[in-house]
């Protein structure tokens, strides 16, 4: 296994004799001061409203306060949402990788940075931030040395281990941006993004291995750069002692950065250039590379990190998402190693090798902090509370949800069960547009109440409005509509990458002035905020995010199909889950299970597992408008049973085409 044996062994040579098992604490108060400087803005709510109402000064401070700068900025912030203009710190430089990790060096080298917790059960790994340092020194210098310059973009297809980690920093050592690309992406979704991030380099590993599965990575990659003209060299790490085909552009990446060494001079970056893209899925057409940059996604990564979990030096930060989604990012890698934390890097499953698994790991590892997702909690409750209560849970103090709304029986569990109604449960509500948590409650206030199921309250800086269907922003409480944020802040996202005129009509044009979440959320009568899910044809299964546009392009390219409509429906442990009605070709003659089978398929090879339909069913047409609009809305009404509401159907074409879908259902159950 890696760092065992065979190509692994090399890796270990890397890791420092100074490696310590055990947390040290250190003080970090040089940087990280409790108090953020505000004389005479008393109270966190004081703050929040000062954050909002001068916001420049707020941000001023913060950065100056929390942030290593090469070159202090010059100005503070340069936005026009309307023209989806966003900079901050302009004239600053600094470096991310200096940030997150030579900064912590210099204080305390001997602190843990990563705690690998592999698929293999207490088989954990812990690097210290010497160690972490000097394998990214090493991957940067590496990079270098094969061609790699500022402004390049590497694609990154890793588990979530601490190489991929160093690769991701060893980038923004060098002044590159990475685009990782979560390993559960097929082949096809490899290639689309890489195309168009045109990366010349992808770093991998032989295998992956996740719930004791094999994942063949870099096989994945071979069939992926075949139809990615750009890609000059694939490096290759090794996480399994299985050999694999390496070819002329092929690298075996430890081998190689024994001859590195371990100091890397840091490029001096500006604060607006590129830090990482990453895709994530819209409503229609292809995904989207959205851009982040230096200084303000660092920074606000950082502090949100901080307060919406109540993070305190020394404590251990366990954010279970994988490194390819923004929550890995953000919370698994940027916020806590620029706060000079410990974080946990999870690779295997919620219920491998049983469903204790998550407790387990909360005990060894001594937890502070767990983040993790509803459905996970969904389907962790269904087995029962012994698989919790077997472990101590002794070190948790706050536990976090992301990704998708919390119901409340899953809520009452997490903070019953799991956190023995000690620690407060945070229902963080943000997207990979937003860069870092947007609206959560705020535990780190005592006098904070948090209502189970809701979302809560805006975080410094954060101000959300909510429009009603004319475009104007309601101003009372106990309110719902389009959930839009009416100023800047410093996490989110810059632009799409080579289509900012896309980004534009996504995020800018709906509502001029405001950036739109394309979220609807509720504002109770206390001005708490609840998500109430997207207004756009976007699903969320098991908290990931899939266009049903990207779903029906795949369904579509089956042989057989005529048309295909795809909708989420509500499934109690996904979440939603898919659910595709399929019009086949005149004169199709194959059996319905062998095509269910054929379409899952090919929805896997297009797109992921993970986007596969729950439910496919077979219809001679699909009710649309006259301009040939499928009617989705429709469709939903249908699957979920609420044939009173399916509201008005005489823009439909030929309303019949309803009634069949319908007859056809009953027959079904
Ligand atoms: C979409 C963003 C945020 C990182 C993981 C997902 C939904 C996210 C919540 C929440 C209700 C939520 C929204 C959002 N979402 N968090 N706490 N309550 N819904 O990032 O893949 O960019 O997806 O996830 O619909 O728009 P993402």
């Amino acid at each position: 296994m890696w760092l065992r044996c065979g190509c692994a062994a090399s890796l270990r040579v890397l890791a420092s004799p100074l490696r310590v098992l055990g947390l040290r604490r250190c003080n970090t108060a040089a940087f990280m001061p409790e108090s953020t400087g505000f004389g005479g803005v008393s109270g966190r709510s004081g703050l929040q409203e000062f954050s909002v109402s001068s916001s420049e000064s707020f941000w001023a401070a913060v950065a100056r306060h929390r942030l290593s700068w090469i070159r202090p900025f010059t100005a503070v912030q340069d936005c026009d949402l309307s023209r989806g203009r966003i900079r901050w710190f302009e004239g600053g430089k600094l470096n991310v990788s200096v940030n997150c990790l030579d900064r912590h060096v210099h204080t305390c080298p001997d602190r843990v940075a990563l705690m690998w917790e592999r698929d293999e059960k207490g088989s954990e790994v812990r690097y210290t931030y010497r160690e972490l340092l000097e394998m990214t020194c090493r991957v940067g210098n590496l990079l270098r040395r094969h061609g790699v310059k500022k402004g390049d973009c590497v694609t990154i297809y890793m588990p979530t281990c601490p190489l991929a980690v160093a690769s991701m920093l060893a980038c923004a050592r060098i002044g590159a941006a990475h685009n990782v690309v979560f390993a559960g992406f097929s082949a096809e979704a490899l290639a689309e993004r890489i195309r168009d991030a045109q990366s010349s380099t992808v770093i991998t590993v032989n295998q992956g291995i996740r719930g004791g599965k094999i994942l063949e990575l870099k096989k994945t990659v071979d069939t992926a750069v075949q139809s990615c003209p750009t890609v000059q060299q694939v490096f290759v790490a090794m996480r399994t002692d299985s050999p694999v085909a390496m070819t002329a552009r092929d690298i075996a990446m430890e081998e190689e950065m024994l001859k590195e060494d371990v100091v890397c001079e840091p490029a001096a970056m500006n604060s607006e250039d590129t830090l990482f893209l990453l895709y994530t899925s819209g409503s229609t057409g292809k995904p989207k590379g959205l851009v982040h940059t230096q200084a303000g996604y660092l920074l606000y990564a950082a502090l949100t990190h901080r307060y919406v979990f109540n993070y305190h030096d020394g404590d251990v930060f366990g954010c279970v998402a994988d490194i390819g989604w923004i929550t890995g990012h953000s919370y698994g890698v940027y916020g806590p190693l620029a706060n000079g934390g410990t974080t946990v890097l999870f690779e295997s499953t919620p219920v491998y090798p049983d469903p204790g698994r998550y407790w387990d790991m909360v005990e060894r590892l001594q937890i502070n902090q767990f983040y993790g997702a509803p459905t996970a909690i969904r389907l962790l409750l269904k087995f029962g509370d012994e698989w919790v209560n077997k472990y101590d849970r002794s070190s948790l103090k706050t536990l976090g949800s992301v990704g998708e709304p919390i119901n409340t029986e899953a809520w009452e569990w997490y903070y019953r069960v799991v956190g023995e109604e000690r620690c407060p449960v945070v229902d963080t509500w943000w997207q990979t547009e937003t860069g870092g948590i947007c609206i959560a409650p705020r535990p780190s206030d005592p006098d904070a109440e948090i209502v189970p199921g809701m979302a809560m309250r805006p975080f410094f800086g954060i101000k959300p409005a909510l429009m009603d269907t004319e475009g104007k922003v309601i101003s009372g409480n106990d309110a719902s509509g389009a959930l839009c944020l009416a100023q800047p802040w410093p996490g989110m996202a810059r632009t799409i990458h080579n289509d900012h005129q896309r980004f534009m009509e996504t995020y800018c044009q709906p509502y001029p002035g405001y950036f739109f979440t394309g979220d609807g959320a509720y504002r109770s009568v206390e001005g708490y905020y609840q998500i109430t899910g997207r207004l756009d044809d976007v699903i969320n299964v098991s908290g990931h995010r899939i266009g049903t546009a990207e779903i029906e392009d795949a369904v579509n390219q089956c042989p057989a199909v005529a048309e295909s409509a795809v909708i989420g429906y509500s499934h109690d442990i996904k979440g939603q889950a898919v659910f595709a009605f399929v019009v086949l070709k005149k004169n199709v003659d194959v059996e319905e299970a062998d095509l269910s089978r054929q379409l899952n398929g090919i929805v896997s090879e297009k797109i992921a597992k993970y986007a596969c339909p729950d439910f496919i069913q077979f219809v001679q047409r699909l009710p649309k408008t006259r301009s040939g609009k499928i009617m989705r809305r429709v469709l939903r009404k249908v699957v979920e049973l609420d044939l009173d509401s399916l509201g008005d159907l005489s823009t439909l074409d030929d309303p019949a085409a309803v009634q069949e879908i319908i007859q056809e259902q009953s027959k079904r159950s």
